[in-house]
């Protein structure tokens, strides 16, 4: 694989910016942290279907934000959580909701660090399950670094669990996704000073250069069998969870897609991948 090129200060101002959403994302309609605490799961359905049962199973979950999906596994099942992220007011916003709804340290904890300080970061030296996504790889410039340290936090006969935005949508028009604006294997990083957020673009902010690089889904799923994975499925979905282009419709379902006399492209897809020994 090419190795991918960007700023040097991509960490500092992708940290520095996702410091500062933290407070804006928990507060906003998009995360719904009082529908969450009633709730307790915001899993989608695909995943859960996908992943299968959780009970008794331990859990890291890389590129955690505050916890959400961490302690939504954690609600289904899984004995013992642990969530990873570089934002230290993330993992603080993460460790006060676990609180919250009664977890504690030995069934859910937070962890501040890089990703690819992960096996130095984390308290244990595998788990049965290693989740990460939605939105996730797209912060990271070394797919394959990315990768070798995952599968190695997986235990054998575990599995690590992917579920991303399809790298196909970077490529297309924002309006229609049906035209192709940009260069699908692009190594150069998207780099953005846009203000606000994904969770309301009108937010006033500070931080606002970001870094991010898109991954083909072979070069996903290549660094993932160099690394010793065993791929049991890769699923792509024609459905995703925000407006990505204008022309996409909302569902009843909650899920965004496009109109029935459109054709379809992929929104998303998901993998398994199984550490055999
Ligand atoms: C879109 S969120 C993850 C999605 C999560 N499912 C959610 O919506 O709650 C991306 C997360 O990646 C974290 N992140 C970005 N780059 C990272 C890195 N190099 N190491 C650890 N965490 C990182 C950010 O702090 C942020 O919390």
């Amino acid at each position: 694989m090419r190795a991918q090129t960007g700023p040097d200060d991509w960490r500092e101002a992708n940290r520095a910016m996702w410091d500062e959403r933290v407070a804006i994302h928990t507060l906003s309609d998009f995360y719904d942290q009082a529908g969450f605490r009633d709730s307790r799961d915001v899993i989608r359905d695909f995943e859960a279907a996908e992943v299968g049962d959780v009970t008794g199973r331990s859990l890291l979950h890389l590129q955690c934000h505050f916890g959400q999906d961490t302690l939504s596994w954690a609600h289904r099942g899984a004995t013992r959580v642990v969530g990873l992220d570089f934002s230290e007011r993330a993992t603080e916003a993460a460790r006060e909701l676990a609180a919250e709804l009664g977890y504690g340290p030995d069934r859910a904890s937070f962890v501040t660090a890089d990703v690819y300080d992960a096996v130095e970061a984390v308290p244990d030296a595998s788990y049965d399950i290693v989740y990460t996504g939605i939105g996730s790889l797209n912060w990271l410039p070394d797919l394959d670094r990315w990768a070798t340290t995952a599968a190695s936090l997986v235990a054998p006969g575990g599995f690590l669990y992917l579920a991303e935005f399809h790298p196909l949508c970077d490529a297309l028009d924002d309006e229609t996704g049906s035209r192709v604006t940009h260069d699908y294997f692009r190594h150069d990083a998207w780099v953005d000073e846009t203000s606000g957020t994904y969770t309301d673009a009108d937010a006033p902010t500070v931080h606002r250069r970001s870094v991010e690089w898109t991954h083909t889904l072979g070069d996903v799923v290549t660094a993932l069998a160099a690394a010793g994975l065993r791929i049991d499925f890769l699923h792509e979905h024609d459905v995703t969870l925000f407006q990505r282009f204008d022309d996409l419709r909302r569902g009843a379902d909650g899920y965004y897609r496009f109109p029935a006399d459109r054709p379809r492209i992929p929104l998303m897809y998901s993998l398994k991948a199984t550490r055999t020994s």
